[in-house]
């Protein structure tokens, strides 16, 4: 714990703090370029000079690690000169692109020329030019503009684990490129948009939109997965223009997934923005109170124990709430949040959430993968466990698809068997499980959403407690859930109820009624010929099978509460207003129930949210995890040994938002063809 002195000011920092960061404990800016603090230190730009007595020379305070008894000066005639110098070399070659650029107003390099650099430049010689480079439709290059601060050289090598990027050639030749010109093909590509500190890599849908500062600005949540990355949407008017990550050191850190930052394009195509109601086989546009009244007249008609209801995937909490209150009230048991069929004991918290947290994956020593692919089905999660394996001291397993997550791991097997093998203590890394003093198990989908999923799920909480995962300290068992409504859902209890109906009873035509909140990737021929009400936001698979639509607005557009994978309630706020006619989800299952006439217990959403509390008090807390009570593996009588599945095809299109995206497309045309030759999808 050295003691330094910073311009006069003394304080104690952490062994292996850089002069920068204790800097930036007290609170003193010191300009820089290429440091990032999730990233190894290059050192190149020189703008973070500061000078230490006794050195003789200024020195980069990124690099130069705190010593006992360092006194350090940040603001000093020779460390203005230094940064003017430096400043002075970085736009020698810098083109007087501002007014043409899209970093304008959010540059590093605009910013710190104004506060630390001189109004005059001395270079008289033309400057360097450098062709723009083609890294796919999502990032757009102008390498002229490029600083060579290497920021994006470290990330794809670091962070992603997907070194496509690199310097060429020499001295005033350099530039930064993939060698062989090609679409950058990590999920997290978009984030070297937040870190370039200038406008040589930039958001190439949003090219020349609009202007940072002409952005209202809105603190949410991710739903495109069950993650809950916490995000910034930028909206100007009615339209979200784009989504940038807001840092969560628990969730997501400083990053976001491309689907989560690109696919914002598909929330104004296929939208519905009216009622319809089908006629002679045909939708048609309805008011909503011919739709309401043909709704509510419907569910008169059946027996409550023929009314169903299913949650899709992008749902949130409060929908669901106001649908189980509803039927409910109507005495119908029948209700469903797994529309994929998972259908494993939820009777337990523990048995269905990330138990160890993602930011506690940091601290695992021996990870078993079953049935996931992390990096396309959760890739903030991925991304953690890269950066695990990358400190050293983690060893990682995989039961099933053979996938490139972007770290090395051994391959046990594809089949339940390989789990049953590590029971037995046979293989390796049976013996790394029993040495590792956190070891981790994760569980996906692919093993998860089949008929023998619950007979699985027992096996890895047998494995888990075999080999001591499951403790005061540490709870090694995680599922790592796909989608954003599911642990709210399993929270609410939006299963079926006693003597009640789920989705596979849905699929073999047991309901007269079936409504579908957001469900768009059945096999709707199974329904049979249920009279099917579709409450969503996009024109989709769902409704396309409906008799009657009603609009609902999108994650975007209603202020909402999303329980991640590891059970941490987060709340996403309105960032714009659903289009035409469509409506926030609870208030269409409000007006529903007054049709049918019955009073829901609620009239506000802070009403409902109150009413939500009081059932399943955690919903009330925020960005929290609470710890879940253990209960210990059931039966694993069951078990079928056929091999587990990737979940998704098609990292880029996975729900109906991304499936209306001009820029999803683009990908799955460009960039899918890459991954598939590599073996990562
Ligand atoms: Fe201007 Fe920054 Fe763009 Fe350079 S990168 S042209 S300084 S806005
Ligand atoms: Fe740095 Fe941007 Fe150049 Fe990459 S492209 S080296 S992040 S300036
Ligand atoms: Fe220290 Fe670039 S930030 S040298």
């Amino acid at each position: 714990m050295p003691k330094l002195t910073i311009d006069g000011k003394t304080i104690e920092v952490a062994d292996g703090t850089s002069v920068m960061q204790a800097c930036e404990q007290l609170g003193i800016e010191i300009p820089h370029f290429c440091y990032h603090d999730k990233l190894s230190v290059a050192a190149s730009c020189r703008m973070c000079l500061v000078e230490i007595e006794k050195m003789p020379k200024p020195v980069p305070s990124c690099a130069q690690p705190c010593a006992e008894g360092m006194v350090v000066h940040t603001d000093t005639p020779a460390v203005r000169k230094a940064r003017r110098a430096a400043m002075e070399l970085l736009l020698i070659n810098h083109p007087l692109d501002c007014p043409i650029c899209d970093q304008g107003g959010e540059c590093d390099l605009q910013d710190q020329a104004v506060a630390y650099g001189v109004s005059m430049g001395r270079m008289r010689e033309p400057k360097r030019a450098v062709a723009e480079k083609d890294f796919g439709p999502l990032i757009k290059t102008a390498m002229t503009r490029c600083i060579h601060c290497t920021r994006c050289v470290r990330f794809v090598d670091e962070i992603c684990g997907t070194p496509e990027l690199g310097g060429m050639f020499r001295g005033e030749n350099l530039e930064i490129g993939t060698y062989v010109e090609r679409a950058l093909t990590s999920e997290l590509s978009g984030n070297l948009i937040d870190l370039c500190p200038v406008g040589a890599l930039t958001n190439k849908p949003h090219a020349f939109q609009n202007r940072a500062w002409e952005y209202k600005k809105t603190e949410s949540v991710d739903v495109l997965d069950a993650v809950g990355s916490n995000i910034r949407i930028d909206t100007c008017g009615n339209e979200v223009m784009r989504v940038v990550p807001q840092r969560n050191e628990d969730v997501n850190e400083d990053w976001i997934s491309d689907k989560t930052r690109f696919a914002i394009d598909g929330l104004t195509v296929q939208r519905l923005d009216r009622p319809y109601i089908r006629k002679n086989g045909k939708l048609e546009p309805a008011s909503w109170d011919e739709a309401l009244a043909l709704v509510a007249e419907k569910m008169h008609a059946c027996s409550p124990s023929h009314v169903a209801a299913l949650a899709g995937d992008l749902v949130d909490c409060e929908t669901m709430f106001a649908m189980k209150t509803l039927l409910q009230f109507i005495g119908s048991p029948n209700m469903d949040c797994r529309q994929d069929g998972a259908s494993y004991d939820v009777s337990s918290r523990s048995s269905y959430i990330m138990n160890t947290t993602i930011k506690r994956l940091e601290e695992a020593d021996a990870v078993l993968l079953v049935g996931t692919n992390p990096r396309h089905e959760a890739p903030m999660v991925n991304a953690r466990l890269r950066k695990r394996w990358l400190r050293g001291g983690c060893r990682i397993g995989l039961v099933g698809d053979p996938v490139d997550l972007g770290y090395p791991y051994k391959h046990l097997g594809d089949t339940p068997d390989a789990l049953l093998s590590l029971a037995r203590d046979e293989g390796d890394f049976s013996a790394v499980l029993k040495n590792a003093t956190k070891p981790a198990f994760l569980v996906g989908s692919g093993a998860l959403a089949r008929s023998d999923g619950n007979a699985i799920l027992n096996v890895v909480k047998m494995l888990a407690e075999y080999f001591n995962a499951v403790r005061e300290d540490w709870n090694g068992f995680n599922v790592l859930q796909r989608v954003a409504s599911r642990v709210g859902g399993l929270d609410l209890g939006f299963i079926p109820q006693r003597k009640g109906f789920g989705t596979q009873a849905v699929l073999n035509g047991a309901a007269e009624f079936v409504w579908l909140l957001g469900v768009d990737e059945l096999d709707f021929k199974k329904i049979g010929g249920a009279f099917v009400v579709y409450q969503g936001h996009h024109g989709d698979k769902g409704a396309q099978r409906a008799d009657v639509i009603l609009p609902g607005a999108a994650y975007t557009e209603k202020s909402a509460t999303y329980v991640n994978t590891e059970g941490r309630p987060q709340h996403a706020w309105r960032a714009t207003f659903p289009p035409g006619d469509a409506r926030e989800d609870w208030k269409i299952i409000h007006a529903v129930a007054d049709a049918y006439g019955v009073p829901l217990p609620f009239k506000t959403l802070e009403a409902l949210r109150e009413k939500m509390a009081e059932a399943v008090p955690l919903l009330a807390t925020s960005d929290s995890v609470e710890k879940a009570p253990w209960v210990g593996a059931g039966s694993i009588v069951g078990v079928v040994n056929v091999p587990f599945t990737s979940v998704i095809d098609n990292f880029y299109m996975t729900d109906p938002i991304s499936r209306a995206s001009a820029t999803m497309a683009k990908c799955t045309r460009d960039i899918l063809p890459l991954l598939k030759k590599e073996g990562t999808a």
